[in-house]
């Protein structure tokens, strides 16, 4: 049989494996359409809160010698209400919507803000190392996590992913809780929490001081968080972090994801990343003879 790249991460179906990042190109539809036509599976917003956000001054971004960017851009975004005006439209892309708050009642109130726009599933962004209140602090506060993975399955039909990164509790545990509440599927990482300094001014770079590291360097961590996953766990994952060839879209297959996102490769190589990532993986699957992704999701667990 032909080998095809549709595959599922449980109730999401997508014709493709290879999604863009949150954070990445994720604030338009004319964007998002040509995302779509040049081979992503699929799309995740910037993450959005219950308000425009500002973000932090300049600099909020900085590329690190030797492969990565570090960035603390503050989840500057336009607010879940004008977002979701700006979506209506849409009828092709799997849109898959990421939301950032404090509490249950921000994700339940952004949520009810989308009834009139075509979304492929909510991701809940339990991740963000450098803002206040939201993302890593939410993922680390296991009674917050239950109560806002519970609300917004409550709230919803649509799908709903947790994106889970390496805080201060175990993120293990933190999927765990996501599970235990009703998740449907993880993703996994977020960037990692770092930071860099100028030895002339003798400051820090970027304005938060901290900010989260993208790109190649943490490959290696984002593979071994899906694996541990997936032999931990039995729930549908999307592997994220430093994934640029589909060498490494594979490799994460292997490790046991379903599907992959990337944001910093689009940096170093523009949207013909999702083409090239496509080719690669059919033209491996036609040399082991796969037909269908999931025939070689975890297969790096067997003994
Ligand atoms: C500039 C920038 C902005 C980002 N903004 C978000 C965001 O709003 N929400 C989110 O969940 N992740 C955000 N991320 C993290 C990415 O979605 C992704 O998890 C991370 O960059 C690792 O993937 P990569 O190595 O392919 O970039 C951002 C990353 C970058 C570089």
């Amino acid at each position: 049989m032909e080998p095809d790249l549709t595959t599922s991460i449980g109730p999401i179906q997508l014709n493709k494996p290879v999604m863009l990042a949150s954070g990445i190109l994720g604030i338009s539809l004319d964007v998002f359409n040509r995302l779509y036509r040049s081979g992503a599976g699929a799309v995740v917003t910037k993450s959005l809160s219950t308000e425009p956000w500002e973000g932090y001054p300049n600099p909020t971004i900085f590329s690190v010698k030797g492969g990565g960017w570090i960035n603390a851009v503050g989840l500057s975004n336009p607010g879940a209400e004008n977002f979701a005006k700006m979506i209506e439209p849409n009828k092709d892309v799997p849109i898959i919507v990421s939301l950032v708050g404090s509490i249950p009642e921000d994700f339940e109130k952004m949520i009810q803000q989308f009834e009139n726009c075509k979304v492929a599933a909510y991701e809940l962004n339990l991740s963000c190392p450098h803002v206040a209140k939201v993302g890593l602090e939410v993922g680390d506060d296991p009674e917050l996590v239950k109560k806002i993975v519970s609300t917004v399955k409550n709230s919803t039909n649509v799908p709903v992913i947790a994106k889970v990164g390496l805080g201060t509790t175990h993120y293990l545990n933190t999927v765990g809780t996501a599970i235990e509440s009703g998740i449907d599927a993880i993703t996994a990482i977020n960037t990692v929490r770092a930071m860099a300094i100028d030895v002339e001014t003798q400051r820090p770079i970027l304005s938060n001081k901290f900010g989260g590291l993208s790109g190649t360097p943490i490959k290696p961590i984002a593979l071994r968080c899906v694996y541990e996953i997936s032999s931990k766990y039995d729930i549908p994952i999307i592997g994220c972090g430093g994934i640029s060839t589909w060498e490494d879209a594979v490799e994460f297959f292997l490790a046991g994801a379903s599907a992959i996102q990337l944001g910093s490769a689009i940096g170093d190589n523009w949207i013909d990343v999702f083409d090239e990532i496509n080719t690669g993986i059919l033209q491996y699957m036609e040399k082991k003879n796969y037909s269908k992704i999931k025939e070689m999701v975890g297969l790096a667990k067997k003994l």
